[in-house]
């Protein structure tokens, strides 16, 4: 297969971007070709803006959101690394999503909210986040957050393989963050055929 990663971090250094690097090498490791969008390192443009609005009319996407979905168009599977901000995405991977998925090429809700456009594909998400995970669970963010983006965004994508991986204890000791990194390895060293 062909893994797309769409990376969000303005940080090298970051542990979003080491899982990144990690979830690229066990997709190698099991064979598949990988491409990395680095959304900050590229300064992609979130803003949703009049030239967004104008395309459901005139069918002409702005260039930059073309480029993305060329991206899109080669990938089997997409893996998203993107750290936990707020209970929700960080804003430059939600303004990728608004603007790269657009209406007509990813979805047409006027016809079918739960039918996309889009080929069948694997989706996965790998989300640090700073909060243990018996945390999120309790207090409900854990099902909020995967009703939102599994059912929900991804829903519309037509992921037919999809997961939400949570990375908690992001911040915590060596050994946590080597035991995460370790599993974004495997996650694309497992990465499943879209069924
Ligand atoms: C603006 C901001 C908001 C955050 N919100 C949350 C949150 O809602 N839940 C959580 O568990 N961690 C939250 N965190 C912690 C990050 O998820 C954590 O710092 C990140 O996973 C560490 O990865 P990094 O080193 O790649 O930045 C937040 C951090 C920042 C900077």
């Amino acid at each position: 297969m062909h893994v797309l990663t769409v990376l969000d971090h303005p940080d090298p250094n970051s542990f979003s971007s080491a899982i990144a690097r990690a979830f690229c090498a066990g997709a190698e490791a099991a064979g598949h070709t990988t491409e990395l969008a680095d959304l900050h390192t590229e300064s992609f443009d979130p803003r949703w803006t009049m030239a967004d609005i104008a395309a459901d009319d005139t069918g002409q996407l702005p260039r930059d959101v073309l480029i993305e979905q060329e991206r899109i168009s080669r990938a089997d599977a997409i893996g998203f690394v993107f750290p936990l901000f707020w209970w929700g995405m960080p804003a430059m991977t939600k303004g990728w999503i608004d603007r790269v998925w657009s209406w007509g090429w990813a979805y047409d809700q006027l016809d079918d909210p739960e039918k996309s456009l889009q080929r069948p594909r694997t989706g996965v998400l790998l989300v640090p986040a700073g909060a243990r995970s018996d945390e999120m669970d309790e207090l409900g963010y854990s099902s909020a957050i995967e009703t939102a983006w599994i059912d929900g965004t991804f829903g519309y994508f037509g992921f037919t393989n999809r997961a939400l991986i949570l990375l908690n204890g992001s911040k915590g000791s060596d050994d946590r963050r080597k035991a995460l990194l370790r599993r974004a390895h495997d996650a694309g060293e497992s990465l499943k055929n879209p069924s």
